[in-house]
This record gives C-alpha cells, sequence and structure tokens, in this order.
C-alpha cells in the first residue's frame, strides 16, 4: 500500500497570530477528530512560522505524537556562506522540518528556478536527511500545444532522474498544472490520472517496477472540499498539494478525510 499524504502549501499568507490560530486550530481538530485511514499531513507555513508549526503539530509530552509533520516552502541549492536572505537544508534539518517543496510554478515563474536548480536542492535535502515535494506540471499554452508530456519529462529528467534509485525512493512529487493554480479550475480526475499514470510509467522505465509502485504522487492545483474524493480516489493519486484550502482548518481537513 502506497502511503496517503495531505500537504497544505500556504504559500506567502497570514500573520505571526493569524498563523498560530490555524495551527492551533488544526492541532486540536486534528488530535482528537477521526481520521479516516492513515493519511500524513504536513503543513508547510512561511519561513518565520516554522518552529512554531514544529511546536505546535507535536505533542509537547510525547514527540511521538505527531498532529501534522512540517515542511518548507524553499530551501537554498547552497551548503551555507555568503547568500543574503538564504536558507539552507542544513538549517532546516537542525530545526526538525521533515519536508521542502521545490520547483513549484510560482518559483520557477517569479525566482527563476530552473530543472539545474531543482535538482540541486533535492541532493541539498536529501544529504540532510528532509523529504523532497518536486512540483511538475504544464501551463496553459503547453498544455493547449500538446506538450504537456514533454514538459513533464523534461522536468522530472533534469531535475530528478539523476538521482540513485535508494535516494530517487524517498522523494515525493506533485503534479500541478499550472493552469489549475490558485484559478478555481480543478483538473477533472481523469485528466489528474492521466498524467499521473505518464509520471509513474516514466519512473518505472528509469527505476523499475518497485520502485514507480511505492512513490507517493500528489495533485495539486484548486484542490478543495468537493474535488478531492474523486481525485483521491483515482489509481495513481495519493493525496494532494493544497493551496488556498489549507488556509480554512475546516476545508483542510475535509481534504484529509476525502480519502476512500
Ligand atoms: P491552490 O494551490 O490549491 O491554491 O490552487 C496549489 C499549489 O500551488 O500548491
Amino acid at each position: 500500500m502506497r502511503r496517503k499524504i495531505v500537504a497544505g502549501n500556504w504559500k506567502m499568507n497570514l500573520r505571526f497570530q493569524e498563523a498560530e490560530e490555524l495551527l492551533d486550530e488544526l492541532a486540536t481538530r486534528l488530535e482528537k477528530e477521526q481520521r479516516s485511514g492513515d493519511v500524513e499531513v504536513i503543513v508547510c507555513p512561511p519561513f518565520p512560522y516554522l518552529e512554531m508549526a514544529y511546536d505546535l503539530g507535536t505533542d509537547e509530552e510525547d514527540p511521538n505524537m505527531v498532529y501534522f509533520a512540517v515542511g518548507a516552502q524553499n530551501v537554498s541549492e547552497h551548503e551555507k556562506g555568503a547568500y543574503t536572505g538564504e536558507v539552507s537544508a542544513a538549517m532546516l534539518s537542525s530545526m526538525n522540518i521533515e519536508y521542502c517543496i521545490v520547483g513549484h510554478s510560482e518559483r520557477r515563474k517569479y525566482q527563476g528556478e530552473t530543472d539545474l536548480m531543482v535538482a540541486r536542492k533535492v541532493e541539498s535535502l536529501l544529504q540532510n536527511g528532509i523529504v523532497p515535494i518536486v512540483c511538475c506540471g504544464e501551463s496553459l499554452e503547453e498544455r493547449e500545444s500538446g506538450n504537456h508530456f514533454k514538459v513533464i519529462e523534461r522536468q522530472l529528467t533534469e531535475g530528478l532522474f539523476h538521482l540513485e534509485p535508494l535516494d530517487f525512493s524517498r522523494i515525493i512529487i506533485a503534479y500541478e498544472p499550472v493552469w489549475a493554480i490558485g484559478t478555481g479550475k480543478t483538473a477533472t480526475p481523469e485528466q489528474a490520472q492521466e498524467v499521473h499514470a505518464f509520471i509513474r510509467n516514466l519512473i518505472q522505465e528509469k527505476y523499475g517496477k518497485e520502485t514507480a509502485k511505492q512513490i507517493p504522487l500528489l495533485y495539486g492545483g484548486s484542490c478543495n472540499p468537493a474535488t478531492a474524493p474523486e481525485l483521491f480516489a483515482m489509481p495513481d493519486i495519493d493525496g494532494g498539494l493544497i493551496g488556498g484550502a489549507s488556509l480554512k482548518a475546516g476545508d483542510f481537513i475535509s481534504i484529509i478525510n476525502s480519502f476512500e
């Protein structure tokens, strides 16, 4: 059985006090509510809130009791040194951060993050024991011109396929069509499944059947409580990377409970 995962990508939202309230509500409700199945919940707030997220997501008295794990939204490709404003994988690891999003389309678009930078960031994270959540996905133009499979294959080949099998087996991949992000236009379950099956097939060709079978593939892009159940029921969709809907505790928890 593959792992089921729901990760919240808060992006650049919420002030400190609002973040504290949301984290507190999530922890309380995830502790109390019966959760369907065994879903890994990950919260990815902005850097300044990571420590608070870790503290509120983990039981003070019993560190094995985790309501949600914590991920960063970005990491430097460099190890350390004179890179003003950057945050290294070693720093994240020293704060018990377990996951980190890499190659999100917003970073590719606004910060010029390239496949080569994704490759370096992934390596740095893995060396520091952090699980990369690597995003891929095509723009509307690329889909309309029928190039979406080609784009995704390039992103995965150049960003990930240099990894040794053992390292590769530790990552999580998120398919996020750019045209679906923040637009309210969720991909249909069939559209998402088609790409997820394509990604799994690429992994199988490169790393073999066993690895392909166990890598979690998340869908992201306007995923909400209404669309999550059908998406998560698809055979190659193992959960979601949730933006807007992760900023409301009720919506995020409904999505977590959307697995059959
Ligand atoms: P969205 O964002 O759910 O707001 O579309 C998803 C993401 O960008 O990770």
